[in-house]
């Protein structure tokens, strides 16, 4: 027994010195963040809900990619698989079953989704939400969002189905869009099986899963042999990788956690690798002039309201292209890369969208020209502003001390839209 109890205390004292320099690394992580991060000139403007917290979310993501960039130098780890592993198993907030949701992990289409179900008795068929992760098409799963489906599951009493599509800079485009296409086609097809009335599909996603789910809509119009899509939720999600000069490109462009270079760093990544790239996407060198002509009507910043320009903005001056970068880049132009392009014979056959967007994001724009666009061909909007937010803000709804009210109210919103369908 003496031995018995020396193991104990061994034990004892094992998982206290793993829990302190857990802790220690913790902590050093977030003062290497945060001082690096004051120290490449991030952005927080004054108007931004709860500056400090901000300022301590993004100094704990920029220390993960440091010492991620560290063990991928010491050959231990990648950098991205790092940053994942942080993000999906440390930072997330997951606790296996739940008392109101049946939650099944399953494979639809060979791809994996996780399905929430409501255990309530419900008379009818219910609603089906699909909801695609953000992540920059690089980052995020199905575990890092576990807690926003639960909520929404609960909140609106439907069948959430997360997406677990393939990531960069392993897959490539466009294997992330057909993912999340074919495991919504399953689902749509498979609705019976979970009590889902196929009629009331709502398509849904954030940043990148936003650009995936309005690309999926529009993919979704021309399939007359299914149920049309009834609504697309879009929470700041990413819709074109033209014009990198729009004005919430320009106005703060290096407000955590998206800067504009990130975007396309993102973006390049998405569709090919080619991150040399990124200064000459950034000053428009991958678009003809005949293309810039074309897409003006749209992108245009005369169709930004004036009072999102109040920050400061001067119309750039159009550059010359150069034929080797658009050649490089030219997927760029599909609609199913930058929606926002879609023709007007598609835009005009989609669901009724509602867009989140928020002051300070860079990707703001985006959404509001697309909210344009869709009500210049009399699709139905509803619109939703964050006016001190930032973008990724709704992640961060239930973060304890760090948490932002003003995502909780987005949240909520959303809530309130998905059961008005
Ligand atoms: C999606 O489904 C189509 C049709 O079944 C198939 O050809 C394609 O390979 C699938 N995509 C992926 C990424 O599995
Ligand atoms: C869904 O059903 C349609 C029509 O029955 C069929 O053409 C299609 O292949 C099915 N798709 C999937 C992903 O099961
Ligand atoms: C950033 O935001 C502040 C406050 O909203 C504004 O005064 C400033 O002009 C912005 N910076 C740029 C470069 O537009």
């Amino acid at each position: 027994t003496v031995q018995h109890s020396n193991l104990k205390m061994d034990l004892g004292f094992a998982v206290l010195f793993i829990g302190i320099a857990a802790l220690i690394s913790a902590f050093l992580l977030l003062i290497l963040g945060v001082a690096y991060s004051e120290f490449t000139n991030s952005e927080i403007p004054p108007g931004v809900a709860h500056p400090g917290r901000l300022r301590l979310i993004h100094g704990l993501l920029i220390g993960i990619a440091i010492v991620g960039k560290i063990m991928e130098k010491m050959g231990t780890w990648s950098q991205v698989g790092f940053g994942r592993y942080m993000r999906d198993h440390v930072f997330a907030r997951k606790g296996g079953e739940d008392t109101q949701l049946i939650i099944k992990d399953l494979q639809f289409e060979g791809v994996p989704v996780r399905a929430y179900q409501p255990k309530t008795p419900n008379a009818g068929k219910r609603r089906g939400v699909m909801f695609f992760h953000g992540g920059g098409w690089m980052f995020g799963s199905i575990n890092s969002y576990d807690s926003f489906c639960r909520y929404v599951a609960k909140e609106t009493e439907s069948v959430v189905v997360s997406v677990e599509y393939h990531l960069s800079p392993e897959h490539r485009y466009p294997i992330q869009f057909e993912d999340c296409l074919n495991s919504t086609l399953h689902f749509v097809n498979s609705s019976e099986n979970y009590g889902v009335d196929d009629a009331r599909i709502i398509i849904s996603g954030d940043s990148a899963g936003g650009n995936l789910a309005a690309a999926v809509c529009q993919r979704l119009v021309s399939r007359t042999d299914l149920n049309p899509v009834c609504a697309q939720i879009l929470i700041y999600p990413g819709l074109q990788a033209v014009d990198f000069k729009l004005p919430s490109y320009v106005q703060n462009h290096s407000v955590p956690i998206l800067y504009r270079l990130r975007a396309i760093f993102y973006f390049l990544h998405y569709i090919n690798g080619e991150v040399t790239l990124m200064e000459d996407v950034l000053a428009g060198h991958h678009v003809p002039v005949e293309m810039k002509i074309k897409y003006r009507k749209w992108l245009g910043p005369d169709n930004i309201p004036e009072e999102f320009k109040t920050r400061g903005f001067t119309p750039s001056v159009a550059t010359a292209h150069d034929e080797e970068v658009y050649e490089l880049v030219q997927e760029a132009f599909e609609p199913t890369v930058s929606p926002l392009l879609a023709e007007d014979a598609t835009i005009r056959k989609l669901p009724h969208a509602y867009i989140l967007t928020c002051e300070y994001d860079v990707l703001r724009d985006d959404g509001l020209l697309y909210k344009k666009r869709l009500e210049d061909n009399d699709v139905p909007v509803t619109w939703y502003h964050i006016k001190d937010g930032f973008h990724g803000i709704l992640s961060y709804f239930d973060w304890g001390f760090l948490s932002f009210p003003s995502a909780k109210t987005a949240i909520d919103d959303i809530v309130s839209f998905i059961k008005t369908i």
